[in-house]
């Protein structure tokens, strides 16, 4: 397969194409991401040189059906996305920008190159939050989305969806929980928490840290993107008549103190480090969704959260250890 493989110098994305390459290097990779903050080109270094990378937005329609044409790709995996909801309050127009007109070049793209498959990752914000009696959100339920950046994510996958609809584009969705490891972007929960920490400073937490999050180890995610790809079925087909959408979730729901208690607690520092600050504008309280289509495929996560925690620590350990 020649895969196109876009936002792949961020978090997920990277992880994914390191993965792909060990796991099927005949397979053709070429990379396309903007090289936003978030980005760090050097996760890709493992396999520099056996992905092609371009530098380029995905809202520009012209490059990406260039790179379609130029290496004949059979698929589009899109992981290029603004992804941070405090950014997104904001200033939502990047979000708009890359996470809907984005998302509708691809879309474009795929429909001027018939059969051109379109995997598109995006997440459980979409849903909008439950409270603690609730059961997990199921595919089909309604997307209530809470802050700039999910009501963005969910605009994008509405496009999708309308897109496998009306043009027939063989597309799939995959919505999954929180994502913990190496390569998160410094402003997210966990790497600030790490790094405080080793700093010696404060550790702020929104409210009073009982907001819940159900949190996968990054690689896991990746696994799970994995099996969709390879079952053939996973993607639209106009004979069905319905698009495929995914949940992907550990199970493994934490409150935001439990998870910083716990980083604190293996990196030998004090509790009381902990300091709550305002809470967040429309923060969500708890997501969890239902991934029982991805489990019947055979998919389960396998790293513990403490045993993810502790390489995530080692990772950022190195990384603001060598910056100071
Ligand atoms: N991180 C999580 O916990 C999580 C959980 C569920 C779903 N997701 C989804 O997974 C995807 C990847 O998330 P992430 O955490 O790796 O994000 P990230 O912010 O770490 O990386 C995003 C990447 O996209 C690139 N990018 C941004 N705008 C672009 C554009 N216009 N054109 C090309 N490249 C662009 C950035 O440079 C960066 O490399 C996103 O769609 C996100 O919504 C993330």
């Amino acid at each position: 397969m020649n895969l196109l493989i876009t936002g792949a110098a961020g978090f997920i994305g990277s992880h994914f194409v390191l993965r792909h390459v060990e796991k099927l290097p005949h397979d053709r990779i070429v990379v396309l991401d903007k090289l936003t903050y978030a980005a760090d080109r050097s996760f890709l270094d493992p396999v520099s040189s056996k992905i092609t990378f371009i530098e380029g937005d995905i809202a520009d329609q012209q490059l990406v059906s260039k790179i379609v044409d130029d290496h004949t790709i059979d698929i589009i995996i899109n992981f290029a996305a603004e992804s941070h909801v405090d950014n997104s309050i904001s200033d939502a127009s990047p979000f708009i920008h890359t996470n809907i007109v984005g998302v509708q070049s691809l879309i474009e793209v795929c429909k001027a190159h018939p059969g051109l498959k379109l995997f598109h990752i995006s997440t459980d914000e979409v849903y909008g939050d439950l409270d603690d009696a609730d059961s997990p959100y199921k595919v089909g339920d309604a997307l209530t989305p809470s802050s700039p950046y999910a009501a963005s994510k969910a605009a994008g996958e509405l496009l999708v969806i309308a897109a496998m609809r009306t043009y027939g584009i063989p597309a799939c969705i995959s919505r999954c929980t929180n994502n913990f490891g190496p390569h998160q972007a410094d402003e997210k929960l966990i790497p600030t928490i790490i790094r405080n920490a080793l700093q010696k400073n404060p550790v702020p937490l929104y409210a009073k840290g009982k907001n819940k999050r159900d949190w996968l180890y990054v690689t896991d995610h990746c696994d799970a993107l994995e099996l969709i790809l390879a079952t053939p079925w996973s993607f639209h087909d106009e004979k069905i008549g319905s698009g495929h959408i995914f949940n992907i979730s550990a199970d493994s729901e934490k409150e935001n103190i439990a998870v910083a208690e716990a980083l604190l607690d293996l990196l030998s520092a004090s509790r009381d480090l902990i300091t709550f600050v305002q809470d967040r504008p429309g923060h969500d309280w708890r997501y969890a969704i239902d991934s029982s289509a991805v489990r019947n495929l055979g998919w389960k996560p396998k790293v513990g959260f403490e045993e993810g925690l502790k390489m995530t620590i080692g990772w950022y350990r190195n990384k603001y250890t060598k910056r100071s």
